[in-house]
């Protein structure tokens, strides 16, 4: 594996918080994610994994640079040791770290999905992207005509491998990946993470974020589990195999919910805990 143990993705504290009213005019701050440490290193699927509601687009969406005007952001986030804000974020965006979003609704509706997936390039760049745009489409089994279509014309799953097929047309070395496979057939799911776990052998480090635990066992090296926006601390899939997990989360959880805010614990304190916590 190249590049192996070096961290791309290093977040250190981060809350986000948002602006909101609450009663009448009464503007209130509601925090969603608190204080989140959590590193992706080169040559690793680090899967989050969460109910719905706890926090995981947040988390994608601040990692890009992406949150709406109302929410504010605390903490640090490193790419390759490159602090991230918005000018660099603005370099690296669609280059070295790509992104696919959970909803299908980032394609632009104006736009060919074929331009989308090759991106801004020269002329010169052009040729070469197409033949990559081809090969990539015909591993997501998507015909070459799909790339004339606009995206109301796709199917909610071919919306979805186009996304897909976006995020690993260029060499990033990192990937953010937010629910990629939900409503695709089977095949075509286990295809995108056998391609993630390709692109990690190259060295590219992986933030695959997902509601399904048992999918984060199977693919990830580590594993964080996200409850009511903050992180239990990231453990080795295999810690998660050798307990009776599905309890365990369940304890974590009201755990959890008894630590002050930004306090973590580890998969092997779970097991640590008192019977009925
Ligand atoms: N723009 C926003 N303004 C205010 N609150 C927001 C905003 N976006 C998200 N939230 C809130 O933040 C919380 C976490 O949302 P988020 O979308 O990150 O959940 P999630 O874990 O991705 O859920 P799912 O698994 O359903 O995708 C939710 O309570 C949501 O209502
Ligand atoms: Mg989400």
């Amino acid at each position: 594996m190249k590049g192996q143990k070096e961290p791309v993705l290093t977040i250190r504290d981060l809350s986000v918080s948002f602006t909101m009213y609450d009663r009448g005019l009464n503007r209130r701050e509601f925090e969603m994610v608190h204080q989140l440490s959590l590193t992706v290193n080169a040559g690793e699927i680090v899967a989050v994994a969460g109910s719905s509601g706890s926090g995981k687009s947040l988390l994608a969406h601040a990692v890009l640079g992406i949150l709406p005007g109302n929410a504010r952001v605390t903490g640090t986030m490193e790419f390759c040791g490159q602090r991230l804000d918005e000018a660099s974020l603005k370099k690296l965006r669609g280059q070295e770290i790509s992104f696919i979003p959970q909803s299908v609704k980032y394609l632009d509706p104006l736009m060919k999905v074929g331009r989308q997936v090759i991106g801004p390039c020269s002329r010169r760049e052009k040729k070469e992207r197409q033949e990559k745009m081809k090969q990539v489409f015909a591993r997501y089994q998507l015909e070459e005509s799909v790339a004339n279509l606009y995206p109301y014309q796709l199917s909610g799953g071919m919306a979805r491998r186009v996304l897909i097929s976006g995020a690993v047309m260029n060499s990033a070395k990192l990937i953010v990946a937010d629910e990629p496979t939900p409503g695709l057939q089977e095949s075509l799911a286990r295809e995108t993470l056998h391609n993630f776990r390709e692109l990690a052998e190259e060295g590219c480090g992986v933030l695959l974020i997902t509601h399904d635990i048992d999918l984060a066992l199977q693919m990830a090296d580590r594993i964080a589990v996200f409850y009511d926006g903050r992180v239990l601390e990231p453990a080795p899939a295999a810690d998660f195999l050798n307990t009776n997990w599905k309890e365990e989360v369940e304890l974590c959880k009201s755990f959890t919910k008894s630590r002050p805010f930004g306090q973590r614990i580890s998969v092997s304190d779970i097991g640590r805990m008192p019977l009925g916590y």
